[in-house]
């Protein structure tokens, strides 16, 4: 058995966020601004999600789910309400949020539909999350230059989405979500995604004025693409979800675990759930 803890993380976002919060670095900075800028409204869909999936199950299955749902929700609600006092920071600097509306826009349509749907979204979602997290938590220079309280909050962040990353998609296998849709979503999630983060990143990065320095692109090509770049060294990984027999815990997570021991200190557990080991 493994446990779901939601935490409440004990920094100060009361104090102003620096322009290039991230060690001086402009790329770094916009794409973590512009990831920032679509969880609010991204992972309150996620939960919400899970809720309807669990309402969804058949009453005699639900017990089994009870506490995997509730840490997960708890865990989210939470992200949600920090990234939204972080990115109220960024409306004080002057940088404009158009994902926000543009994923309200896009999911509208789901609320009627087969829970499923937005379950299989979800976990496509959740194995984006997963996939950033982990190349993050496993390359401490990415935010060495950060500010401590930011450092933890996206870390903390990192290891929670590597810790709950099996639930949106246990939940969605255990509605008899199939195969076939589950690749569907993720194909039109990768796009999106793709196509969005770099869209507010492009956006974050004009109102900057920091666009078109040379310094930006050449953060930004090593960052995503160069020898140890997030897409080149999370594209196998990110492949391996069109398995058949794919399953998020098949790759493992002990750096998240670890860097929530080492962090105690600044994470005050609320509530605990359990959850059965995937098989
Ligand atoms: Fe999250
Ligand atoms: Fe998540």
């Amino acid at each position: 058995m493994t446990q779901l803890t939601v935490r409440r993380l004990l920094i100060d976002l009361e104090a102003p966020v620096p322009r290039h919060w991230c060690g001086g670095d402009a790329f770094l900075t916009a794409w973590f601004n512009a990831l920032s800028m679509s969880f609010p409204v991204g992972e309150q869909f996620f939960l919400d999600s899970v809720r309807r999936g669990f309402k969804a199950l058949p009453p005699e299955q639900q017990a089994r789910w009870d506490a995997e749902v509730k840490g997960f929700v708890g865990q989210e609600a939470t992200h949600r309400r920090i990234h939204a006092l972080f990115n109220a920071h960024l409306e004080r600097q002057g940088l404009v949020n158009g994902w926000e509306g543009r994923i309200t826009a896009r999911l509208a349509p789901l609320e009627q539909a087969d829970p499923r749907h937005a379950l299989a979204i979800t976990a496509a979602n959740e194995h984006f999350t997963a996939l950033f997290a982990d190349w993050l938590l496993a390359r401490p220079q990415v935010l060495a230059g950060a500010e401590p309280r930011l450092q933890t909050l996206w870390l903390w962040h990192s290891a929670e989405e590597s810790e709950h990353k099996c639930t949106a998609f246990d939940l969605y296998q255990a509605l008899g979500g199939s195969h076939a849709w589950r690749v569907t979503w993720m194909r039109r999630v990768a796009l999106l995604f793709m196509l969005d983060v770099l869209r507010q990143t492009a956006a974050n990065l004009r109102r900057d004025g920091t666009l078109w320095r040379w310094s930006t692109w050449r953060s930004g090509l090593r960052h995503l693409l160069g020898r140890d770049g997030l897409l080149r060294v999370s594209f196998a990984p990110w492949k391996a979800y069109f398995r058949p027999d794919f399953h998020p815990a098949q790759h493992h997570n002990e750096l998240s675990e670890r860097w929530l021991q080492d962090h105690a200190d600044v994470l005050a557990p609320v509530g605990t759930a359990s959850v059965a080991p995937a098989t």
